[in-house]
């Protein structure tokens, strides 16, 4: 859906962004991570052409980037930018239907929109709807950026750390809803984070980067089991991969699904990682599953959950 092509910018002379050479295939969850002014804002803004490159080829949905008019380019692509930048004098609902209204979008539409997006993002649009940025948290400015960026179904959503100024549960909230928005609708989404566990957790495909270079590139297993450089491994923890390898599975995948047990029990949906903490605490050596409906449907061993790392 979106491909670099040997892709450079430069700023006075010095490169932001070098060589660049990447793919995000369509429906794809990528995940830029790296080093601070390693490039990562750059490369986004450069496939909505915010930023120019200089050098090589952009490619979106086939078609050389340059050769689209910004304007119907950015119709198609959602973005929630990392300093938030909502419009300080218009109130959150004329912000998130910017892009509906540039649309000509019907004004019955434009408003059930906002209203669902509000909902999604857990507002009340009552209280919301007629307020300034100026009145909200840093938080709340945030989700009603990444509102923004969804409001008119875009095929492509660009988010440079939407999350990163929200607390740990109303984050791991939000991780949820993205994660779902990206499986119900399959949109290719191109995410930016400094936390190496959301892009583990979200990532169908990770891009490290470092001074304006990509060092590797894979699916999050690839990145953890067979870091190509010293840099890579310790930019995951190089005490624990192993820990890290739990997030990216499970507890469906690893229970066995015959099996039925008293006590405690936990989500199939949970990550076997979550599940090592509910071991470690409980201090118990089986965990019942429940599925989606709440019924038990297998049991997890800690013996197996151990194997699995
Ligand atoms: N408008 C600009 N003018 C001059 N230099 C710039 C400009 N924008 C970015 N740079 C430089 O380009 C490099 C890459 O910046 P970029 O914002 O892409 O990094 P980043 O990976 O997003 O960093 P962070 O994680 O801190 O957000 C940095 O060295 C930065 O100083
Ligand atoms: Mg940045």
């Amino acid at each position: 859906m979106i491909e670099f092509i040997g892709v450079s910018k430069y700023y006075q002379g010095r490169s932001a962004v070098e060589g660049l050479s990447l793919n995000c295939p369509q429906g794809a969850f990528t995940v830029l991570v790296g080093t601070s002014g390693s490039g990562k804002s750059t490369t986004l803004k450069m496939i909505n052409r915010l930023v120019e490159h200089d050098a090589g080829q952009i490619r979106f949905a086939g078609r050389d980037i340059t050769a689209t008019d910004p304007r119907q380019l950015r119709q198609r692509i959602g973005y929630a930018i990392q300093s938030v930048g909502l419009f300080p004098h218009w109130t959150v609902a004329r912000n998130i239907a910017t892009v509906p209204q540039l649309l000509r979008w019907p004004k019955q539409k434009i408003n059930a929109r906002v209203d669902e997006l509000l909902n999604l993002l857990g507002f009340d649009p009552a209280l919301f709807r007629e307020r300034y940025p100026h009145q909200l948290s840093g938080g709340q400015q945030q989700r009603v950026g990444v509102a923004r960026a969804l409001a008119a179904d875009p095929e492509v959503l660009l988010m440079d750390e939407p999350f990163g100024a929200l607390d740990p549960v109303t984050r791991t909230a939000m991780q949820r809803e993205i994660r779902r928005i990206h499986q119900l609708q399959g949109r290719t989404i191109v995410l930016v984070t400094h936390d190496v566990d959301e892009a583990l957790l979200l990532a169908d495909r990770v891009v490290l980067m470092d001074a304006g270079k990509v060092i590797q590139q894979g699916t999050p297993h690839e990145l953890l089991s067979q870091p190509a450089s010293p840099f890579v491994r310790a930019f995951f923890g190089s005490h624990e991969p192993g820990v890290r390898l739990l997030s990216l599975q499970t507890v469906a995948q690893r229970m066995r699904s015959g099996e039925r047990c008293r006590g405690e029990s936990v989500p199939h949906d949970l990550t076997l990682r979550e599940a090592l903490s509910r071991f470690v605490e409980s201090g118990v050596t089986t965990l019942g599953v429940t599925d989606a409906s709440g019924q038990p449907c297998g049991v997890l061993h800690f013996n197996d959950l151990v194997a699995a790392s």
